[in-house]
């Protein structure tokens, strides 16, 4: 059976912000060092930034860089991460069981957004899982404010004189979570959050607050964590976080091709938790969803090893979480985006957790070289080619059964129009045997070609890019796509990504 839909140009359903093509740096294995800082490697450059990675930073389209973390920051003192390199105290890293040099810390950080180029954003997140609203007025002082007050001073003396414009911050990271250092309940969480808030917004009104929601749809407190936490700061924040990571369960793959059925309702249920708290608040103001850390993960071999850890053992930059992705893993990857495309009108910023090495699109060798992952290409077509207005959707698909979901669409769909009229078609088929027809209704959009197909997908589904073979798989040309009398067909191969742009 043929999966159809429609697209029409008066049904959209928002603009893509450009946030939502970002990503997230948190010190954690080697992300940071061997990953974007490896003084020491022969394409590093002056500042010990590695050009080979900036490269594919750049080509993977990354916007906006969520730092310096995650788990880390609940033990963060950002004081440590500043002025003079070789003077920086080393510290232990409770979150990953490490030892952090500090040699990498907050004017790198900047620095490196600044060899990105433009549309590279700082979103820095505050601790306050063993620090409070002091600090992170303090850290906000230093960064922000322009000249004349004992820490803007002390950031020009440590060769910033420039303030580093910080505008989006998180109000810590995963509080709910009994595993973050600091944990908290929603009230104590609440609280502190809205304080914070408050007290940032008295040094600069414009800055931009993301409360944390909940760490994934699956925690117990979840939903009523973001109420109870909305209700304290819903006036003072203007996104709530989401978090969430898929892996097969049993190796059930029909169920994990099925993930953004999850995403989905996850987005689409904390939208409606924040409308309730708004609506109960009789608030005009719309709070915004914040999916700063989203990704496949196979973080129950990371729980695994973690058990393993030799408590006395606190290494520098050890190798965790280097998860290598296949060619299904890229298929769900896309299929995320899918989701977070479908709901760009209420998540305005995401962020790909994370960038290198870690559960990464890119890897590194310490001295050696850096590829992409199978998950690279669909991030970097889906920001290169998907930015404009998300037209709405509705597939009519064939369905297959899945043990988490029930019956799910084979057919996981976007659509965005960009500014030139040019419309761009993302699609997954979650069939792991069919090909999948498509059939899709073009009205009033004066569209007359297929400019382009590719697609991801390999006779051999778990397919992957390693040091030894790094072109493995790559997304491949697709033919006999056509675009007759205002009707798109296409056949999408089973399991695979798809980039249908038309002109
Ligand atoms: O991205 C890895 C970890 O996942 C982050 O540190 C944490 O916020 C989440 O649990």
């Amino acid at each position: 059976r043929t999966a159809r839909f429609t697209l029409d140009p008066a049904f959209t359903v928002g603009q893509v912000h450009p946030r939502l093509f970002g990503s997230f740096v948190e010190h954690l294995g080697r992300c940071v060092y061997t990953g974007i800082y490896e003084p020491t490697h022969p394409m590093a450059d002056s500042e010990g930034l590695r050009t080979d990675v900036l490269n594919l930073v750049r080509e993977l389209g990354v916007t906006t860089i969520r730092y310096p973390g995650g788990n880390f920051v609940s033990g963060y003192k950002w004081e440590d991460s500043v002025g003079p390199q070789a003077e920086r105290p080393r510290r232990l890293d409770l979150a990953w069981h490490s030892t952090e040099s500090n040699r990498f810390g907050l004017s790198e950080y900047i620095a490196f957004l600044k060899k990105l180029g433009p549309q590279a954003e700082p979103m820095m997140a505050v601790n306050l899982g063993t620090r409070g609203v002091a600090e992170a007025l303090e850290l906000q002082e230093y960064a922000n404010h322009p000249s004349g007050t004992a820490l803007s001073d002390l950031r020009a003396a440590h060769g910033d004189k420039e303030p580093f414009g910080i505008k989006l911050w998180c109000l810590g990271n995963e509080m709910d979570g009994p595993w973050q250092t600091g944990h908290k309940t929603a009230e104590e969480y609440g609280r502190i959050a809205a304080e914070t808030a408050r007290a940032m917004r008295q040094i600069d009104p414009s800055v931009e607050l993301v409360a944390c929601g909940s760490s994934s749809q699956s925690m117990p407190t979840f939903a009523e964590w973001e109420a109870t936490v909305l209700q304290e700061a819903y006036e003072l924040v203007d996104h709530i976080s989401l978090h969430a990571y898929y892996e097969p369960v049993d190796g059930d793959l029909d169920s994990f091709l099925a993930s953004a059925v999850d995403m989905e309702s996850f987005i689409e249920n904390v939208v409606a938790t924040a409308d309730h708290v708004g609506a109960r608040l009789k608030s005009r103001k719309k709070i915004n969803l914040s999916f700063d850390e989203w990704n496949v993960w196979y973080l129950s071999r990371w729980e695994e090893h973690a058990r393993t850890i030799d408590q006395s053992d606190w290494p520098e930059a050890p190798r965790l979480l280097e998860d290598n992705y296949s060619v299904t893993d890229a298929v769900v990857f896309g299929s995320l985006l899918i989701a977070l495309l479908r709901h760009a009108d209420r998540v305005t910023v995401a962020c790909l957790a994370q960038l290198v090495n870690v559960i990464a699109p890119i890897m590194t060798e310490p001295g050696g070289p850096a590829w992409r992952q199978t998950t690279f290409f669909p991030f970097a077509q889906a920001s290169r080619h998907g930015r404009g207005e998300v037209l709405d959707v509705r597939v009519d698909s064939p369905t297959y059964a899945t043990k988490k979901y029930g019956e799910t669409d084979l057919l996981h769909a976007t659509a965005v129009r960009a500014a030139d009229g040019t419309v761009t078609v993302f699609a997954v088929n979650r069939s792991r045997t069919e090909p999948l027809p498509l059939e899709v209704a073009l009205s009033g959009l004066g569209l007359t070609a297929v400019a382009e197909h590719s697609a991801l997908a390999d006779a051999d589904p778990d397919a992957r890019n390693t040091q030894d073979a790094p072109e493995r798989v790559t997304p491949h040309p697709v033919e006999g796509t056509a675009l007759r009398d205002g009707t798109l067909t296409a056949v999408l191969e089973p399991l695979s990504w798809n980039v249908i742009r038309l002109a």
